[in-house]
Formats: structure tokens, C-alpha cells, sequence
């Protein structure tokens, strides 16, 4: 079985080719410039920019795996959670191509993709807990089997990413703050400072304190300290973001007794947070390839052949769902 997997829900057009046993044959993904100079993402920019992108690299994506329209067997898109009109261009895209061809049009839920992007280069078997750490969602999931989740937390507030993004603007960086961050904190001194990290007593997650408390930080040192001491003020932000994941999938391993954990989405790709899960849970945790831990094509595709694959297909009426949670 082979299918076509398309992620047009925030500012990156998606496309990729999997086959049987979720093997990638091909990917063909852009990611928009044109955000960079607001500091953040502008949806009607976004929707423009998948128009103009995603027949491209559909066929790109094609011609990569050696294949034509007639070897697929299904057409998968992301429905939601993302901004709406982006999401549209990539489902109507889908569905008009899956009626063109008589093919199977199956509509995807972007957090389950990023779960199955580890799926994409290893094995594990349920049940586990999925700590999914993104720019719009910081969820604890407990996956009883694939297609089967419990959310445990959520954020009360803002993500793990968008606080990423929060503190790149405060320090004037661009976006996405993470990578920058990243760069930034390597080589630094994670003791530097102490940021707040909550404890909460019911299980779930915040980080609008870690980011107006690090806009105060910055705020109250004289001219000169924040950016002599850049790598060592990023380490010691990391280590407070972390931290708080951490703990939280460390009481969510209590609670439920599950003994594995895997963390995805755009976050997961962060090394010092490899590291600290590493440190934390050895080899219990699981992480996807960095390069699937952002969005991409092959994680929609993925999600897409499971349905698939035990004839499950969504209705051609079906539309978007941009609040869709897991
Ligand atoms: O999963 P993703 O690609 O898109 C969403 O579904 O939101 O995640 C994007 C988020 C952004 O907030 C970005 O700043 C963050 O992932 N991110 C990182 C890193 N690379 C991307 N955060 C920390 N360290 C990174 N290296
Ligand atoms: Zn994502």
C-alpha cells in the first residue's frame, strides 16, 4: 500500500510518499519565509503560500519516490488542530485529488501524526505515554494501543514551544525561537539562573509564569548583562522548560504505571532535552528521528496507512477542525 500524506496546518507546506510498514519513500517540504519578518505566524501569509506550494511538491514528492498518481492508494491530510485557512488548502488539495482518482481520502489529527512519526524509522508497541511538546500543544497522552489515547495533561496556558518563541522575541531572535534558543544555549551554564518551575497538584502543564518571569529577569539587569551572558541565561531557561516536562511524565509514569515514555513533536528535537530525558528515564524513552520531530508530510502519511490499512476512510464532506484536540 502506498500513500500520500499532506501537512498544511501551520507555515510549512508537507508532502510524502509511505509505504507498507510506514517506510518513507519521499518527502518534498517547504518551509515559508515570509513569516520571519513579523516574529511569528501570519495565517492569510500561510494559506497564500501553501496555494502557491503544495501542487509543486506533491508532485515532487511523487517524482522522488519513482511513482505516478495511479500507484497510490489513499490520500491522507491533516483536518486539524492548525489555522483554518491553511488547513483548508491542503484538504480540499486532497479530497479533490482522492475523487479525481477514485482513491480513499483519509483525514488526519496532526497530534496523532506527530505520534506515529516515531513509527517511522523504529518499533514500539503500546502502551506507552507520549509526551507531544509543540508550538500549540504541551499533552501528556497515554497510548493504550495505536488509534487509542487518554490525555493525562494538558497546558493550562501557553506551550512548551510558543514559550520557546515568547522568550526568542523578549531577546529580539527570530522565529521559530527554538533552534535559535538551542544554538544559543549550548556551551552554557544551566545553573546559571533559577527559573520558576510550577508544581501543580492536579496533573497538567503551564508556562506563562516561566515566561513572564524570564521577561523580568531580563528586564531588571543592567545594560549589557543579558547579552554578555546570552548562553548561560538560554541554558538556564532550557533547564526550567525541561525540568517541568520531566516531572510532569515522571508523575504521569506513576499515576498509570506505564513504564515507557516517547516525546515528540517540534520540541522533542532539542538536544539538551534528549539528554535530560535520557538522564531521567535511560532506556525507557523514545524520541523520533529529529528530522520527523517537526512537521512533516511522512507522520500524516503514517497516520493516514494505519487508518487505511483497516479500511478506514473519511467522509468527502468532512471539513476542518481547527480546535481538534486528541
Ligand atoms: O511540531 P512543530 O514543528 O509544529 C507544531 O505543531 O506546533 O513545533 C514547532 C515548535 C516551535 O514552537 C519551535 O520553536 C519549537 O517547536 N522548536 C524547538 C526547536 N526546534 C523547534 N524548540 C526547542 N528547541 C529546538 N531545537
Ligand atoms: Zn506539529
Amino acid at each position: 500500500m502506498l500513500i500520500l500524506g499532506i501537512d498544511t496546518s501551520c507555515d510549512e507546506t508537507a508532502c510524502a510518499v509511505v509505504g507498507e510498514g510506514f517506510r518513507v519513500l519521499s518527502e518534498a517540504t517547504r518551509t515559508h519565509d515570509e513569516h520571519k519578518a513579523f516574529g511569528g505566524v501570519v495565517p492569510e501569509l500561510a494559506a497564500r503560500a501553501h496555494i502557491r506550494l503544495l501542487p509543486r511538491l506533491v508532485l515532487l514528492s511523487l517524482e522522488r519516490a519513482g511513482i505516478s498518481w495511479k500507484d497510490l492508494d489513499g490520500i491522507a491530510a491533516t483536518l486539524g488542530p492548525g489555522l483554518p485557512g491553511a488547513l483548508m488548502v491542503g484538504v480540499v488539495f486532497a479530497k479533490t485529488a482522492a475523487q479525481a482518482l477514485k482513491l480513499p481520502f483519509v483525514g488526519v489529527n496532526h497530534l496523532e501524526g506527530h505520534i506515529f512519526s516515531l513509527l517511522l524509522t523504529q518499533k514500539l508497541d503500546p502502551p506507552f505515554l507520549a509526551l507531544i511538546a509543540s508550538g500549540g500543544h504541551t499533552d501528556l497522552v497515554q497510548v493504550k494501543a495505536w488509534g487509542q489515547y487518554s490525555v493525562l495533561a494538558r497546558t493550562r496556558d501557553d506551550a512548551v514551544g510558543e514559550c520557546f518563541d515568547k522568550v526568542a522575541r523578549i531577546l529580539g531572535l527570530g522565529y521559530p525561537g527554538g533552534p535559535e534558543i538551542e544554538r544559543l544555549a549550548s556551551g552554557g551554564n544551566p545553573d546559571f539562573h533559577e527559573f520558576p518551575v510550577p508544581r501543580m497538584e492536579e496533573l497538567g502543564f503551564s508556562y506563562s509564569g516561566l515566561k513572564t518571569s524570564f521577561l523580568y529577569y531580563t528586564m531588571r539587569q543592567e545594560p549589557g548583562f543579558v547579552a554578555e551572558n546570552l548562553p548561560h541565561i538560554c541554558a538556564s531557561f532550557q533547564e526550567a522548560a525541561f525540568r517541568q516536562l520531566v516531572e510532569v511524565c515522571s508523575r504521569g509514569i506513576k499515576l498509570t504505571g506505564v513504564k515507557n515514555i516517547a516525546v515528540v513533536g517540534g520540541v522533542s528535537v532539542n538536544r539538551a532535552l534528549r539528554e535530560m530525558f535520557l538522564r531521567e528515564f535511560g532506556e525507557s524513552v523514545f524520541f523520533p528521528e529529529p528530522r520527523y520531530s517537526t512537521d512533516n508530510g511522512a507522520m500524516i502519511a503514517a497516520a493516514g496507512l494505519f487508518r487505511l490499512e483497516r479500511g478506514l476512510r473519511s467522509s468527502m464532506s468532512v471539513g476542518v477542525y481547527p480546535n481538534w484536540e486528541l
